[in-house]
């Protein structure tokens, strides 16, 4: 399974939900599951997971390379833990044409879980850029999540994403991020974005207090753990 996390807003817990999903899928706390590879297209994964800022290239590197193959992806991946590998973000700011259609080839042939980081695609002319069409691509071999809290502002950009004529970014489902005190619940949500609610998570401090120290990989909150698994379950890896 493939599976890409983005969002519309920055903030919105992406990149925790995707550190967590990917050291949720590879074991952390049941050895019986598989191997992961965790893909950070917007830059915060290391120190999610507690590593120092990679000096080696990165996935943006690999698809500004007019050539590069599997050896070469292979090579970007940072060993964080047993069973979670990651390939950081890297640097490079243009990308090579036909580079994001490979790397789309690549991922969905992997037989390791893949959680993609695709972070923030801003604004309505975010669907016209790089991020984003690599994020369609992406979203055409697995679940394309979208992480969103359930703020009005938020849900305004979702649905000016869906309303573009050509290709708009469309979810297979959401990511609720939620926090207490707000109007709008997982229904309103889900009827603003037009397709399901997949998982809950809580904004819990708990879960701040590991992000914020590089220790979401040694101990994943029980509450956050058992929203991922759940949702691990749900689109079927
Ligand atoms: N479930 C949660 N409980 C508590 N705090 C959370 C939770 N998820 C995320 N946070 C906190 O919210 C902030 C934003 O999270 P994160 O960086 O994952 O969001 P993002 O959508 O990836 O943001 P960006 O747009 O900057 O990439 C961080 O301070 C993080 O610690
Ligand atoms: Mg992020």
């Amino acid at each position: 399974v493939l599976v890409t996390l983005w969002s519309v807003k920055g903030g919105s817990g992406t990149s925790t939900v995707a550190a967590g999903l990917a050291v949720v899928a590879a074991g952390a706390s049941s050895p019986s599951r598989g191997s992961t590879l965790l893909v950070d297209l917007a830059g915060d994964q290391p120190a999610l997971l507690g590593l120092a800022r990679p000096t080696s290239p990165g996935a943006l590197d690999w698809l500004a390379a007019e050539h590069g193959d599997a050896d070469a992806l292979r090579r970007l991946e940072l060993a964080p833990e047993h069973g979670l590998a990651l390939v950081p973000r890297g640097e490079a700011l243009a990308w090579a044409p036909d580079r994001p259609a490979r790397l789309v080839e690549l991922l969905a042939v992997e037989d390791r879980t893949v959680v993609v980081d695709g972070g923030t695609l801003a604004d309505r002319t975010a669907s016209s850029s790089a991020g984003a069409e690599l994020v369609r691509a992406l979203a055409g071999v697995g679940p394309s999540l979208l992480v969103v809290r359930p703020c009005y502002l938020a849900l305004r950009r979702v649905v000016a994403l869906r309303s573009e004529p050509d290709a708009p970014l469309r979810p297979d489902g959401v990511v609720l991020v939620v926090e207490p005190g707000r109007a709008l619940d997982a229904t309103d949500v889900a009827r603003a974005v037009g397709v399901p609610v997949r998982a809950t998570v809580a904004v819990d401090p708990v879960v701040a207090r590991a992000v914020d120290a590089g220790l979401l990989t040694s101990r994943v909150p029980r509450p956050f753990g058992r929203a991922l698994s759940g949702l691990l379950s749900e689109i079927g890896a």
